[in-house]
């Protein structure tokens, strides 16, 4: 068991294979949190708390004359607001009398083996974990608060979520209730948080902690583009290869917090949950509320570590259903194809071309329901519109079918357009605020997800069309933020309800879809990477990671994915040049390198490539399949820092066994007189020999990872150079 427990200390030590994460029940019943870090065994650190009197920090009534005791400076597993505590606060509630209070204290324990669940939210799940549930209450207002802990051993991880409980007779009011708490005792971090836009997600930013607050956050209704729900915490001199490493991945796709602040003592406390500032959530007698779960991992050996961990937690834990382990099809989207513009004949043309060459699913992107040749109509609609595609969808996937592909399509469900049927019919099913006007974005509304019978419209009308067809894929989008965030079923009291139960309305009909086609491999998407986040990964293995297919792009949006999602997860495809997103041209080799470090595939009319050009085409979809449980199952590796170096980005896979490895290298920027590249490799067995792809050498791991490869320069930019090794 991975938790350990001495009653008579109040103490409780989770312990993970190399992490130990521990709680004390302090003085007055507070729950404190101890310690997080490298592993410690049989060891009570609670000697770590502080015991200072500081003025202007006020001591809880029950302590007396015991100026020592502050909650402003003790370390908490749950802190709330209005009893001492003046840093960002976890929990806020506001009682009958209207007063902002809760006071939390000890009242009991359960432990167990196996993973608590959450309902009607992801979380991971599976084999190897232990949980805890700890007890506490307010004995004023009868608020009863338990905090899960979910112990993965194996891969250093813990998970932490609550469930927050009116056992009072008076109804109170949740004005925050985030999923994590954790308090450090020093500052000498740095913090690692990835923003973005629109066509550039995930991009890297370490800062070091400043006094003060340093958060991001989105209040987008989505997970956003803007900043990813993942944050690093690391040692000031954390490098991929070494350092103390903190990750917390908020396992939600809505608005969140996330923050590290550092107080007035040096100390450091890292918040994280749904947003607060747009929250509200009223809870009657007998209510419970559920915390969305946080997924904490440690790695004492630097990024890289962090990210294995992670990768590993999940793809085996996070992601479901028969395409978790299945292999995925190498896939060619009809998008930047054809856009709006198609038949069946076009559809069947470019499933045709490319079934030679080994592509094994037509996906039939946006434009095929309803009144929708642009983006201005037909959202909400989703009947096939059988005269654009001349023909019904059941005779185009026979047809596709018959090339030796399958069939996969675009839905949109959580939108609808003015111009619509749906619209036309229920006007009220979409979020809005009665007397004011609607704002647009791509010209559509966002439906009310929280709803039922919104909920009940989608999967009936969905459902429909995947039954009437041999459909193997859907590709899951989502193209606007939430405004005019009301719900025409809540009262105004409740209005600050609707953002959270708009997600939970998107995660029941996700469950409820998947669950009723589990054949069916379901991508998310949203404009690209707007949506990319553990919580969608528990209902889509895979998620479309930008909307910029440009492989020089790619270099960095992809880098900056990597840190926290598994590569299996990362949607890529090998697009036209010029690229339609920047204009740029790179040659059809690197792109396809560069799109291997993901969920393979092509988006581009493969019916208009040369002779030649479909040889390179069959000779990457070869060794991709070739290389399938490598790049998905194995090892990822940075070996070179996308942000810092402009001249060229590399990087590695590398299987369970170290017996093979990918190597990829893109020269970015090329420089006259370069003496070319020195790249070290890793993770492989230094006394092993390895082949290095058609270059007739055979090295050792060690030489490969002490001395490394060399590559000379290559003639103009964006050359690329990848190379299968082999353990002889
Ligand atoms: C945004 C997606 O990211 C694109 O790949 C494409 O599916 C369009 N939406 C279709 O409207």
């Amino acid at each position: 068991m991975s938790i350990v427990i001495d009653e008579n200390l109040g103490l409780f030590t989770l312990h993970t294979h190399s992490s130990t994460y521990q709680i004390k029940v302090g003085p007055y019943g507070f729950v404190l949190h101890t310690y997080y870090g490298p592993r410690i065994d049989g060891e009570d650190l609670s000697y770590l708390l502080p015991r200072r009197s500081m003025s202007f920090s006020a001591n809880p009534a029950d302590t007396g004359s015991d100026r020592s005791f502050s909650m402003d400076s003790q370390p908490q597993e749950y802190a709330t607001y209005g009893a001492t505590d003046y840093r960002e606060s976890a929990l806020q509630v506001t009682g009958p009398d209207g007063a902002a209070y809760a006071d939390l204290r000890y009242d009991g324990f359960e432990c167990c083996a196996g993973k608590y669940g959450l309902e009607g939210l992801p979380a991971l799940y599976g084999e190897g974990f232990d949980t805890l549930k700890l007890y506490l209450i307010d004995a004023h207002t009868g608020l009863r608060v338990t905090l899960l802990y979910g112990v993965l051993e194996q891969e250093d991880v813990i998970t932490r979520a609550a469930l927050i409980e009116n056992r009072g007779t008076a109804p109170l009011s949740l004005d925050r209730a985030l999923s994590l708490c954790l308090d450090f005792p020093t500052s000498d971090y740095d913090l690692y948080t990835f923003h973005g836009r629109h066509c550039r997600e995930r991009i890297p930013q370490r800062t070091p902690l400043p006094h003060g607050k340093l958060r991001v956050d989105s209040l987008r209704g989505a997970s956003s583009h803007q900043y990813n729900p993942f944050i690093i915490l690391c040692d000031r001199s954390a490098s991929e290869d070494a350092g103390c490493c903190y990750g917390a991945s908020l396992v939600y796709s809505g608005s969140f917090l996330a923050q590290a602040e550092v107080d007035q003592a040096g100390a450091t406390r890292l918040v994280m949950g749904i947003h607060p500032d747009t929250f509200r959530w009223s809870l009657a007698p007998g209510d419970v509320f559920t915390v969305p779960e946080v997924c904490l991992t440690f790695s004492g050996e630097g990024l890289t570590g962090l990210s294995h961990r992670l990768h590993r937690a999940f793809r085996d834990h996070l992601c479901r259903g028969k395409f978790r382990t299945a292999r995925r099809p190498v896939l060619i989207n009809s998008w930047e194809a054809v856009y709006f513009d198609f038949d069946s004949d076009k559809l069947v043309e470019i499933a045709r071309s490319a079934a030679p060459l080994g592509v094994e699913l037509l996906v039939m992107d946006d434009g095929w329901f309803g009144k929708r040749d642009d983006d201005n109509s037909g959202l909400g609609d989703w009947v096939v519109n059988e005269k654009k595609l001349k023909g019904s969808l059941a005779e185009l996937a026979r047809r596709v079918n018959e090339c030796g592909l399958g069939l996969g399509i675009w839905i949109e469900p959580e939108m609808v357009s003015e111009d619509s049927d749906l619209y036309r019919a229920h006007p009220d099913w979409c979020l809005h605020i009665p007397g004011r006007a609607g704002s647009r974005s791509r010209n559509q509304l966002v439906l009310d997800m929280g709803r039922s019978d919104v909920q009940d419209y989608l999967l009936a009308s969905i459902s429909d069309v995947l039954r009437s067809a041999n459909i193997a894929y859907v590709k899951w989008d989502m193209n606007r933020h939430l405004t005019e965030v009301g719900s025409a079923v809540l009262p105004a009291g409740r209005q600050g309800e609707a953002g959270h139960r708009h997600i939970l309305g998107v995660y029941r009909l996700m469950d409820r879809l998947t669950a009723a086609f589990p054949d069916i491999l379901f991508e998310g998407c949203s404009g690209g990477g707007g949506r990319f986040d553990a919580g969608m990964l528990y209902y889509t293995p895979q998620i479309w990671c930008s909307d910029d297919t440009d492989a020089a792009e790619r270099l960095i949006i992809q880098y900056g994915t990597s840190f926290g999602y598994p590569i299996s997860t990362v949607g890529s495809h090998v697009s036209v040049c010029p690229n339609h997103q920047t204009g740029r041209t790179t040659p059809l080799r690197t792109r396809g390198v560069v799109a291997m470090a993901g969920t393979f595939g092509y988006e581009l009319d493969i019916s208009r490539m040369s002779e030649e050009e479909k040889q390179e085409v069959s000779a990457q979809v070869a060794l991709y399949k070739r290389n399938y449980t490598l790049i998905n199952q194995g090892d990822y590796y940075r070996l070179s820092d996308v942000m810092a170096q402009s001249d060229y980005a590399a990087w590695l896979f590398v299987s369970p066994a170290q017996d093979r490895a990918l190597f990829n290298f893109v020269q970015r920027y090329a420089q006259a007189a370069s003496p070319g590249f020195r790249i070290r490799l890793k993770g492989l067995k230094p006394q092993a020999r390895y082949r290095i792809g058609d270059t007739g050498l055979t090295l050792s791991g060690a030489a490969l990872m002490g001395a490394g490869l060399y590559l000379p320069p290559m003639d103009g930019d964006y050359g690329a150079v990848q190379w299968e090794i082999e353990e002889i």
